[in-house]
């Protein structure tokens, strides 16, 4: 079994580029789906997640490479419109081909997509938004059936909650259908404006991304582009965390610090002290022991995201007194809290929040991450804890992250991949 050995207790100094974000990348590929042309992506990190995708890709009809940070998309010459059980299991995010796919063949089926450790993870507004365009959903056989024999009708639409993923499942739909469409209550995440960034190269008329509401007049056809993805916003915040829980002075490149809004204003409540030395560039500088946070909740985009809140919670483990987070997205956002425990920190999960009881060190264990952000949240504990830990479950890790080990020991983190 693999691992990650981790001797914690130094502080980070150095640089580190952030790869491409994976919660842009994966819809910007399911995307390229209505492309008549060929799409190349730039800045795309290797992930578990892309192959994923790729195999998706292939599997209904197109022609999908990765090299070296780039993936060359060749539309299908005949489509299929069934997603097979074992690529679309392999991860939720199948879920962004239910559009592209109709547009393309009418029809698509694809397994019920399954919750997941962070909770239901339902898809109502996605469905209920495609219905609305004129999709007829079903389930045969424990399999979402969507038709839409005379394509998608544009619409005006509001969305019960910005969700991520049903803003960008129905800005796919709006983007080929006849007429305009009109999304209110969108999500308004930079993922979501990287991908109408790249469906306006396309040849789509959407405006307001970015925003509550987004406005689309639906074209006839999309032609390919080249495209390159944006920075990875919480792979920064992961390294935020490592570097406010163990100290240390680092420059991150890269960057849209307005990305990290929300986040930003977390870590320097902590102590962190933040810059700006040239464009792109973020550095972040923790000489002393983090402050508590006392009670901070997440929210959607620009608030404090879900995803850093694990990897804010491992930083606040050395910090002096209580912290409550509260994960307002999601109900099982902080499993990692027995993880920290067995690395001697003083912390539970009590519903949707993690309770902190900052200590000024803990000794470091063995511990196993159950899902991608709170296994990075264990590794970043781990960097911060003053002796050695095992951390497992790398599986998740790197769902989302190319090479969190080879970024952290860049840093000057003594980590290392070991198996059993
Ligand atoms: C995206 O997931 C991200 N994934 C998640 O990142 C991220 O945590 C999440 O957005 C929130 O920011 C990708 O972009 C690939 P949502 P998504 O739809 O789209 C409820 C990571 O770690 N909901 O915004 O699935 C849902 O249950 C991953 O990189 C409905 O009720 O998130 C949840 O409580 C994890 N009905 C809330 O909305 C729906 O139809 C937010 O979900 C859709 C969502």
């Amino acid at each position: 079994m693999e691992y990650l050995r981790i001797a914690g207790g130094r502080p980070l100094e150095g640089r580190a580029a952030l790869p491409g974000a994976k919660n842009s990348l994966l819809p910007i590929l399911a995307a390229s789906v209505l492309c008549d042309g060929p799409v190349t992506l730039d800045n795309v990190p290797d992930l578990a997640d892309l192959h994923a995708s790729l195999e998706i890709l292939r599997r209904i009809g197109w022609e999908a490479e990765y090299l070296d940070g780039r993936v060359d998309l060749c539309p299908a010459r005949q489509v299929r419109s069934r997603i097979p059980s074992r690529a679309a299991g392999a991860m939720r995010s199948s879920v962004f081909y239910l559009a592209p796919l109709l547009h393309r063949t009418g029809r698509v089926e694809l397994p019920t997509p399954g919750g997941c450790r962070l909770g239901e993870r339902p898809i109502d507004i996605h469905l209920e938004g495609l219905v609305k365009m004129g999709a007829a959903a079903s389930v045969e056989n424990n399999r979402l059936v969507l038709q839409a024999p005379n394509g998608l009708q544009g619409t005006c639409f509001e969305l019960r909650y910005p969700s991520v993923g049903a803003t960008e499942s129905l800005l796919m739909a709006a983007v080929l259908a006849r007429g305009a469409t009109c999304l209110t209550g969108v999500a308004r995440e930079p993922e979501i404006q990287d991908l109408a960034r790249f469906l306006n190269r396309c040849g789509a008329r959407i405006t307001g991304a970015g925003g509550s509401t987004i406005h689309v007049v639906g074209v006839r056809r999309l032609h390919g582009t080249r495209h390159t993805i944006i920075p990875d916003r919480i792979v920064a915040a992961t390294l935020l965390a490592a570097v406010t829980g163990a100290e240390g002075d680092i420059v991150m490149e890269g960057v849209q610090p307005s990305h990290l809004a929300g986040v930003l204003d977390i870590y320097r409540r902590m102590g962190l002290r933040t810059s700006q030395p040239a464009p792109g560039q973020l550095r972040a500088v923790m000489d002393r022991r983090p402050s508590a946070l006392g009670k901070a909740a997440t929210g959607p985009y620009p608030a404090f995201c879900t995803d850093a809140a694990p990897l804010a919670a491992a930083a606040l483990l050395r910090a002096e007194g209580e912290s409550v987070i509260e994960d307002r997205v999601f109900e099982n956002r902080f499993d990692c809290a027995a993880g920290f425990a067995r690395l001697g920190a003083r912390a539970c999960r009590q519903g949707r929040s993690v309770h902190i009881w900052g200590v000024e060190q803990y000794r470091g264990g063995e511990a196993e991450g159950g899902d991608l952000r709170g296994g990075a949240a264990l590794v970043c504990a781990a960097v911060a804890a003053q002796g050695e830990s095992r951390i497992g479950g790398l599986e998740h890790i790197r769902r989302g992250y190319q090479d969190l080990a080879g970024l952290l020991g860049g840093l000057g983190a003594d980590i290392r991949l070991c198996r059993d």
